[in-house]
């Protein structure tokens, strides 16, 4: 997992303004895309990037993390550009082909498989239910 997209885990769980109508969370749709990064797949889920997931500009992820995460620019923008990589366009990207293996998507996620396992792009529930449950009675959060 690239580490931009562990800030915007963190920046999704800590996830706390008050959604206008325009950023309610909505599942993607038939046909719309999302990437490995749940941070990313949060901005598109709540509309602070394209929901198609699909065109997405770098000044739109920019803009997107500012105004979902309130992080700054730097912290993501090479990641992003990185991104643009996994495709044929010269300025968009797409957030499924984020999957492409060893360009900014890694192993040692969370929640997908490793590539060489299995599906790196998609939500893995016993993956992520594993990590979850790993040392159950513990609070990390008052930690
Ligand atoms: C982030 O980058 C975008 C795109 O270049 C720009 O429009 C925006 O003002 C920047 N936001 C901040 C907080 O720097
Ligand atoms: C989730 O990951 C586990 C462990 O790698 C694997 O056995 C399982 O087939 C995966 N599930 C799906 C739906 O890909």
């Amino acid at each position: 997992m690239l580490s931009s997209s562990i800030v915007l885990v963190l920046a999704s769980v800590a996830f706390a303004s008050k959604p206008s109508d325009s950023h309610a969370w909505q599942a993607p749709t038939a046909g719309q895309v999302r990437s490995p990064c749940p941070g990313l797949n949060t901005l598109a889920n709540h509309g602070y990037i394209p929901r198609s997931g699909k065109g997405i500009t770098i000044a739109e992820i920019m803009d997107g993390a500012v105004a979902g995460f309130n992080v700054g620019n730097t912290s993501i923008l090479q990641a992003a550009k990185f991104g643009l990589l996994s495709g044929l366009a010269f300025d968009t990207l797409d957030l499924d082909a984020l999957a492409l293996h060893n360009l900014v998507e890694h192993d040692a996620s969370i929640s997908r498989q490793d590539w060489a396992l299995g599906d790196n792009l998609h939500f893995n529930e016993t993956l992520f239910s594993v990590m979850a449950n790993i040392n159950p009675g513990s609070d990390f959060c008052r930690k």
